[in-house]
């Protein structure tokens, strides 16, 4: 009926007909499945500073809090095969708890994530001495990083996908950096199920800079019932970098070929996590290591995959970095009480960094992590979940017994 009147109009009509129909389908369809943001208080810390949140929801039950201290992600709420939402992150109920704690939990780490050994680098001839916080080395931005600070909330915006963005400025000099540092976070979720984290920064004098993301994932949403340990990993990368004691990177790129490092096909994380034979298990308590992502390029490609058994629910984590480092949380020892009162201990969750080679400005075998004014840094990190609906009796993977 629809096609005869249509076809017996002139160009004019059918044109506004398409138009119309267009508007239409849009409308329903962003009316459906557009994802929601919402700006909130998130309480003040103890000097009286007030914390601001933004909260970014879909249709399909995920919600993600962000907040102002560290552009902190502070609950990412996922929904299980049976369909109902559970928050797959750890952390606190309170700002004031983030500020104190020293784990990093969900928070951006900058200037430079991961540890610069002595906390000393050079940068055309001049050497910088940066402030030390991690036995005499320099981590995730020394005393007060990126973690530690309150972020300017620029925009929260409602769409497909809805989208916040956070913004601080790194004065020169501050924790021994040169140059004033403009950076920005941007957290974008849509209506699917796809988080992503894009970072990125400026400055006025050549620098250093490394940003990403420290959240502490338990896809079971049930840190008390179920350990990380028993979650099948698969990491794209062939190499990784060995680290001494201390866990600075010893400038090697190793093969993870029969060793405990080789992620390459999915296995459960805890079936090699405490041999011994092997140093830089010892090194680490576990895992804690940079892996040399295989491939390379400008647009993101899948660094690793996570995946719960028995919840379902699969994490996939795209970059456009060339190093991811995989943290068991193995300096969680149970002097830690989190959300809802729940102790934190070695095992519970698991981080994903994805970013530059850790101690790259000492290390000229890896790829620079140098800054020109002009130029604009870029780390974007997509969290993709999904669910897998398969348990672990049904799958034959390396590593499930
Ligand atoms: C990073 C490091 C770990 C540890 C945590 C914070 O992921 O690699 O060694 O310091 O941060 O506890």
């Amino acid at each position: 009926m629809l096609t005869r009147e249509f076809s017996s109009t002139g160009p004019l009509q059918k044109y506004v007909v398409v138009v119309l129909l267009a508007l239409i389908s849009s409308f329903f369809g962003r009316a459906g499945i557009a994802a929601d943001a919402r700006r909130a208080p998130f309480g003040h810390l103890g000097d009286g500073t007030p914390v601001e949140a933004v909260e970014l929801s879909n249709s399909t039950g995920m919600k993600v809090r962000v907040m102002t201290l560290g552009a902190a992600i502070q609950s990412l709420f996922v929904p299980d095969r049976g369909g109902s939402s559970g928050d797959v992150v750890l952390g606190f109920d309170t700002a004031q708890e983030y500020f104190q704690d020293t784990h990093y939990f969900g928070a951006t780490v900058g200037r430079f994530a991961n540890r610069i050994s002595k906390g000393r680098f050079t940068l055309d001839g001049h050497v910088y001495v940066l402030t030390t916080n991690d036995h005499s080395n320099h981590l995730h931005g020394g005393k007060r990083g990126f973690d530690k600070v309150i972020w300017t909330l620029d925009l929260a915006r409602s769409g497909s996908p809805a989208c916040a963005q956070f913004s601080y400025v790194s004065i020169d000099g501050e924790e021994g950096y040169p140059g004033t540092l403009h950076v920005t976070a941007t957290y974008c979720l849509d209506d699917r199920e796809t988080l992503t984290l894009d970072y990125a920064a400026t400055t006025d004098r050549p620098t250093i800079v490394n940003l990403s993301g420290h959240s502490y994932f338990n896809l079971s949403a049930d840190v008390a019932g179920a350990s990380a340990m028993d979650d099948l990993l698969q990491v794209h990368a062939s190499r990784y970098t060995p680290v001494d004691a201390q866990l600075i990177p010893t400038g090697e790129l190793r093969s993870v070929s029969g060793t405990p490092f080789d992620f390459r096909q999915p296995t459960v994380i805890g079936t090699r996590i405490r041999d011994g034979r092997d140093p830089q298990i010892l090194h680490g308590r576990g895992y804690d290591h940079n892996f040399v992502l295989d491939g390379s390029g400008s647009m993101p490609r899948v660094a690793a995959r996570i995946h719960d058994p028995r919840s379902g629910r699969v994490l996939e984590i795209l970059t456009t970095a060339p190093g991811l480092q995989f943290y068991s949380g193995n300096f969680l020892d149970g002097t830690t009480a989190g959300k809802n009162n729940v102790l934190y201990r070695q095992g519970d969750a698991l981080v994903f960094e994805p970013q530059l080679f850790p101690d790259a400005p000492n290390q000229p075998g890896f790829p620079s992590a140098r800054l020109n004014p002009g130029s604009v840094y870029r780390n974007t990190i997509i969290y993709r979940f999904s669910i897998d609906r398969r348990r672990s009796a049904e799958m034959k993977m390396p590593g499930v017994h």
